[in-house]
């Protein structure tokens, strides 16, 4: 039986038919405006219409980078989109006519990458997301963690940092501030206001505004601030699961998210903080730090995975 997953991302929507084994089937992709709740949901189910056509499909799920309720379907806040008590599920069945279940964006990439990536065979897994913000998962013995609202695993949003830089969310010094990349970003534009003969080379390619790609790029061509940026961010995981392991003790982190495709610049020095941070470090065993397999599919994948068993 096939069903349809969607993914929500900041500039857009994401979908793909996907059968029981995990495999996309068709896919597509819409550009979308984040800031506008209602014409998200059009998008949606316009992506929807166009790939049922032909086709029997079952349901649908939807990863929503937010806070889902524990009926799966209102997007109750986002901290970094318009979202605020958005009643997404009933928008998107009401205009699709199919049953949907919404689902937390991280969580439903950690359940993609766990039944079908790089998570497969694990029992206990922390997936982190590093995209705008960080996405958190938690799959243990096979169940996806929802906490008692339906709003756990919000990992990004733990006070690493007091008095830090304000988040989206309202606080300030969340872990997503300091390992994400918006954070990436903000360390390099940081350092290249106050240090600028550090950051010839980005300021050099940035020309005006320096964004992610060029913080990679720069990094890539030996530019100091840049791989400043990386080595704070490379930290700050290490740290984040260091703390995470003291909870969970988890066999395996997954990390995955845009970001993660800069992994050569970060994760070294992320499974290296991570060792030396871990509590009871040297009478216990380490987690295997991996890096996600499905890429941006992932979502999308878990997500329909996710509907086939709402
Ligand atoms: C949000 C999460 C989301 C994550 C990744 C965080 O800021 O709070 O709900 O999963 O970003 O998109
Ligand atoms: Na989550
Ligand atoms: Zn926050």
């Amino acid at each position: 039986m096939l069903t349809i997953g969607v993914d929500i991302g900041g500039t857009k929507v994401a979908a793909g038919v996907v059968d029981d084994s995990g495999e996309i089937v068709e896919h597509t992709l819409r550009p979308t405006a984040a800031d506008r709740p209602d014409v998200v949901a059009e998008t949606v189910a316009d992506v929807v219409r166009e790939l049922s056509q032909g086709r029997d499909i079952e349901a649908v799920g939807v990863g929503a980078a937010g806070f889902v309720d524990e009926t799966r379907s209102m997007v109750r806040f986002a901290p970094n989109l318009a979202w605020r008590e958005e009643p997404l599920q009933k928008k998107i069945s009401g205009m699709v006519g199919l049953p949907v279940v919404i689902e937390n964006d991280a969580n439903a990439m950690a359940w993609g990458e766990t039944r079908f990536g790089a998570g497969r065979g694990q029992s206990h897994v922390v997936c982190v997301t590093l995209g705008t913000g960080i996405g958190g998962g938690l799959v243990f013995d096979g169940a996806l963690f929802r906490g008692r609202w339906g709003m756990g695993a919000e990992l990004g949003h733990m006070q690493v940092l007091p008095g830090g830089r304000q988040c989206g969310c309202g606080n300030v010094g969340c872990w997503e501030q300091y390992a994400s990349g918006q954070a990436l970003v903000k360390d390099a534009r940081e350092i290249a206001e106050a240090e600028p003969e550090r950051a010839r080379t980005l300021l050099g390619l940035a020309g005006g505004k320096i964004e992610g790609e060029e913080v990679t790029e720069a990094a890539r061509l030996g530019d100091e601030a840049s791989l400043a940026a990386f080595r704070s961010l490379g930290d700050w995981l290490g740290q984040g699961m260091a703390d995470l392991a003291a909870i969970l003790d988890p066999g395996c982190f997954i990390v995955g998210g845009g970001v993660s495709r800069a992994a050569d610049l970060f994760m070294d020095r992320a499974r290296e903080a991570f060792g030396e941070r871990i509590t009871g470090r040297g009478h216990r065993p380490l987690a295997e730090i991996k890096l996600a397999e499905l890429g941006a599919s992932a979502g999308v994948v878990g997500a329909a995975d996710l509907a086939r068993r709402r």
